[in-house]
């Protein structure tokens, strides 16, 4: 028996079953053995099974009863900017819209002044705030953008400062390069300057330095037209970078349909994609990552059709696209409340969404997403007995232990 052999019994949610991510009927199998007992050592899951049949361990921690999923993972947030936008929320709520304000240089604008202002030390300050709140809210992996810099040397500051947050923090950052996110005000009446500039020297020097694993745009009406958005994308893959797009959010702009052209990994938002473009993704595997929480924040009603997707065997994620703007959180626990309610998924397929399937998303699925033996030993312990309870509780501080790498990282009980 290994010397930091750990046995944790509880309500294990392990989700065994096909190595890849999840559709239809398997989207809402959560594999769970009620009174369950996993043992890891070295940080990696060595055995699961009923308590009953475990082996022996050096310590065994006891949680009977309580829900144990694998840790959440979170597939798309924009984790790092300087300042935030309480100004723009509080005039969203005396009724301006989120497009009005950026049509007057606010919205992304107004982070991009606030993360170039920023030192890169100030930006990792900033995310560790960030990062604990993931934490107790029960992620431990998510995608980081850069996105809020628009010049090379501010993109590779915020792409460094998610560098140090991935040494610094417990959780697993995995960098995006979205330096298509916007037009910057140097650029604003030289659009085709600064596709160049993203083509020529954005991209080769963040492939060169290997700070970002993929690379993203904002494909919308006054932000990145499809011929743009391709340009990137086509330079990105031919630099060896995966590629993801954010499609279809405010106006249907043939995101989706182009996501699926360009044979993206996912293809992300898609509020208003219709059912072409979801046959599209399907056609050509892209994984869709839903985001209903800048649906609610930015106060609008129309959610992507997730049941859709699903009904047309799509394996559907599910993130938080935390930032300042139209997201401005990181729970997904919260984000699977809103699609059970607003967008018609089950509890099991919403956690099924923020796990392995959000792990597959994120080329992570062969070592985490779910409890199985040879995986990373990442899990939360949640307070409560039955896993719909972590969509059903709206904003409960449900998630009592953290653990990554079989390393306990967040205690409610000890954080008083
Ligand atoms: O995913 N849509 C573009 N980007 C972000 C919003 C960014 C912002 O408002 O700062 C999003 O919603
Ligand atoms: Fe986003």
């Amino acid at each position: 028996m290994p010397a930091d052999s750990v046995l944790v019994r509880g309500r294990l949610v392990t989700l065994d079953g096909p190595q890849m991510a999840r559709s239809g009927e398997q989207l809402r199998n959560l594999s769970l053995i009620d009174a369950g007992a996993m043992l890891f050592s070295g940080g990696t899951i060595q055995w699961v099974g009923p308590a009953a049949d475990a082996p022996n361990a050096y310590e065994v921690i006891d949680h009977s009863g309580r829900v144990i999923t694998p840790g959440l993972v979170d597939a798309h947030t924009h984790a790092v900017f300087g300042g935030n936008r309480a100004n723009e929320f509080e005039r969203r709520a005396l009724g301006a819209t989120y497009q009005e304000i950026a049509a007057e240089g606010g919205g992304i604008q107004s982070t991009v002044a606030a993360t170039r202002a920023a030192s890169e030390e100030e930006l990792v300050a900033a995310g560790k705030r960030y990062a604990q709140w993931f934490l107790t809210n029960g992620t431990t992996t998510l995608e980081a953008k850069s996105g809020y810099g628009l010049t090379t040397k501010d993109e590779v500051k915020i792409l460094r400062a998610i560098a140090r947050l991935n040494r610094e923090t417990p959780l697993d950052y995995v960098p995006t390069f979205l330096g298509a996110h916007a037009f910057p005000p140097e650029f604003k009446d030289n659009q085709k300057g600064y596709v160049d500039l993203i083509c020529n020297e954005m991209l080769p020097v963040i492939a060169q330095e290997g700070l970002a694993e993929c690379a993203d745009a904002f494909c919308e009406e006054r932000y990145f037209d499809r011929a743009a958005t391709a340009r990137v994308l086509n330079r990105a893959k031919e630099l060896g970078l995966k590629t993801k797009l954010h499609a279809d959010q405010l106006t249907l702009c043939g995101g989706a349909t182009l996501a699926a052209e360009l044979r993206t990994t996912t293809a992300d938002h898609l509020e208003q994609t219709d059912l072409a473009g979801i046959r599209a993704l399907k056609k050509a595997g892209v994984q869709p990552v839903l985001l209903p929480a800048s649906v609610y924040a930015l106060g609008l009603s129309h959610y992507p059709a997730a049941r859709t997707m699903i009904d047309e065997g799509l394996a559907v994620v599910l993130a938080s696209d935390f930032n300042p703007g139209s997201s401005p959180t990181t729970s997904l626990p919260f984000v699977m409340s809103l699609a059970c309610t607003h967008m018609g998924m089950t509890p099991a397929e919403a956690l099924i969404a923020c796990t392995i399937n959000a792990a597959c998303a994120l080329g992570r699925g062969e070592d985490r997403g779910s409890l199985e033996i040879g995986k990373r030993a990442d899990f939360v312990v949640w307070d409560c007995q039955d896993p719909r309870e972590i969509a059903y509780w709206i904003a409960a501080p449900l998630a009592q232990e953290v653990y990554v790498r079989g390393e306990r990282v967040f205690s409610r009980a000890r954080s008083g």
